[in-house]
């Protein structure tokens, strides 16, 4: 790849994951990490293997699956347990990367680590080395280096490098980085590190300023050649810098910074629906690239100026990000062929099963429904992702409400080689009555934390989208339902959150151990 080429480091199903209420099982990270390999992003962090098995066990599946792709990056402090474990993970990646991360600043020395300078030089450069006996790519973060005395930053980069680190990251862990400043410490490392030559450079920055992606161009502009970056900058508090903004700024501003990226834009879009479906994270409509006023012109005078010209108020085409609008596409009558070009044309690489039911049930919305949007299309794709791996299936949903009755709901469920199990419940409304069948039938408690219904397009009988977050045994579920009936895509979006409880080893162990009147 050219020189300046930006490796884009994605550390969605780590730092990512680490976002409050945002946590992934198994086989969702590999969802993840084969929508990132699709987008052509160069390295996956994914995960930390010694912070639990189920840690270790993703960042194994992700390797064997993924690590001939894309370069599997595993984390570690330094600890040589840590290394070991993370060295393990990674085993059966044919590319892939040891993180070691040790934090250097005052701050953090003092209160946190309670080493001095002189013990963070040693075990730093002790746990490079033994990375580096494992594998050829090991990666050093100095955490907290943004807070870190700038002659104390080069002793520990020079050191580290010495010892075998070839990528030098560079956090700013609490996001205290501002533009001028962070891009600064590039420059001081670049000449004051008398080995900095043997390493990449990287950024990796939180948000808490709102400057993450700012902060991460001006260290591109300072000497870095690797970004680290999340899908809709999720992340710890505020997040991390947002990989489809960093690779379109780098994109459409090319001719400023002459840095190309690997990524394949058009798959940016899908990619950030993946990530909001399965965490649960809402992306806001006015979101830079992946929000979904992104590219919409309500002002006459920006209409009338598209109209006559795009580029006078577009700087970047809806289509190079695999923008999901609300334009008509297709009705009743478009055929198979159609409805999977505008699948492919949309970004989505569906499998033949997940296409089929994808298209059922565009047949059945098309009775339902004259005009078919693209926004459509995806929502019912959003819909079917990981239903295979579902426990419970609804069968059949019967609610009665309205003036001076009582809200009652009776569901059948088909569960995983199971007969039908079926139950009836009342409630304040139908929804609430739906909710707790559902409860009866799974023999689940859930706490209802969030619960949102919006349309996914425009009219009358447009689809609505019910999002929910529920509360199983302390954790936290988000499931995400479809329909032209919000009390049935109700009833979809809670059961998604209770098979994602479901299929949580911790959560269904605690549930079994837990006293019967909790
Ligand atoms: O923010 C941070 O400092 C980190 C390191 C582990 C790289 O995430
Ligand atoms: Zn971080």
């Amino acid at each position: 790849m050219p020189k300046d080429t930006i490796t884009i480091f994605d550390t969605t199903l780590r730092d990512g994951e680490q976002s409050p209420g945002c946590s992934m099982n198994t086989a969702e990270k590999l969802e993840v990490a084969n929508a990132l390999v699709e987008l052509g992003v160069d390295v996956i962090e994914a995960g930390f293997p010694i912070a639990s098995p189920g840690d270790f066990e993703a960042v194994q599946l992700v390797s064997q699956q993924f690590g001939d792709r894309a370069i599997i990056c595993g984390l570690a402090r330094c600890r040589a347990e840590d290394i070991d474990r993370a060295w393990a993970a990674l085993e059966d990646a044919e590319r892939r990367r040891l993180h070691v991360f040790l934090a250097t600043s005052s701050i953090h020395r003092e209160f946190k680590l309670k080493m001095d300078k002189s013990d963070i030089v040693r075990s730093a450069v002790d746990m490079v080395s033994r990375a580096a006996g494992y594998c050829e790519d090991v990666e050093f973060s100095p955490e907290d280096a943004a807070r870190t005395e700038l002659d104390f930053l080069c002793e520990v980069v020079e050191k580290t490098i010495d010892a075998g680190a070839t990528t030098i990251n560079i956090p700013d862990t609490v996001g205290y980085a501002t533009p001028a400043q962070f891009g600064s410490v590039f420059e001081h490392l670049r000449k004051h590190v008398s080995n900095i030559d043997r390493a990449v450079l990287s950024a990796h920055c939180h948000n808490d300023l709102g400057l993450a992606v700012a902060n991460s161009l001006a260290a591109v502009q300072a000497g870095a050649r690797q970004l680290e970056c999340t899908i809709n900058g999720l992340g710890e508090r505020a997040g991390n810098a947002a990989l489809e903004e960093l690779v379109m700024a780098l994109g459409t501003r090319s001719d400023y910074y002459q840095c190309p990226t690997n990524i394949n834009t058009a798959k940016l879009f899908p990619t950030s629906r993946l990530v909001s479906n399965i965490t649960g994270m809402k992306v806001q409509r006015n979101k830079a690239i992946v929000g979904q006023n992104a590219f919409a012109h309500e002002a006459g005078i920006h209409q009338h100026g598209m109209l006559q010209e795009r580029t006078t108020y577009e700087i970047m085409k809806p289509e190079d990000v695999g923008y999901v609008g609300r334009n008509l596409v297709l009705g009743k009558h478009s055929g198979r062929h159609a409805f999977r070009d505008r699948v492919n044309e949309l970004g989505y690489a569906l499998d033949d099963t997940v296409f089929q039911s994808v298209f059922d049930d565009f047949i059945s919305l098309a009775d339902k429904k004259k005009e078919i949007y693209d926004s459509d299309i995806a929502a019912l794709i959003d819909n079917r992702i990981g239903d295979s791996l579902s426990h419970w299936q609804l069968v059949s949903l019967h609610t009665s409400a309205g003036t001076g009755t009582i809200p009652t709901a009776t569901i059948e469920l088909q569960c995983e080689d199971e007969e039908i199990r079926r139950d009836a419940a009342t409630g304040d409304g139908p929804v609430d009555a739906v909710f707790r069948t559902l409860d009866r039938i799974t023999d689940i408690e859930a706490r209802l934390e969030e619960y949102e219904v919006r349309s996914v397009s425009k009219g009358k009988d447009a689809q609505g989208e019910v999002l929910v977050e529920i509360v199983v045994s302390g954790r936290h579920y988000h499931g995400k339902g479809i329909s032209t009936d919000i009390i049935e895509a109700s009833a979809f979006a809670y059961l998604k959150a209770i098979n994602k409880a479901f299929a949580d080893v911790t959560a269904v162990a605690d549930l079994q151990s837990a006293p019967s009147d909790t």
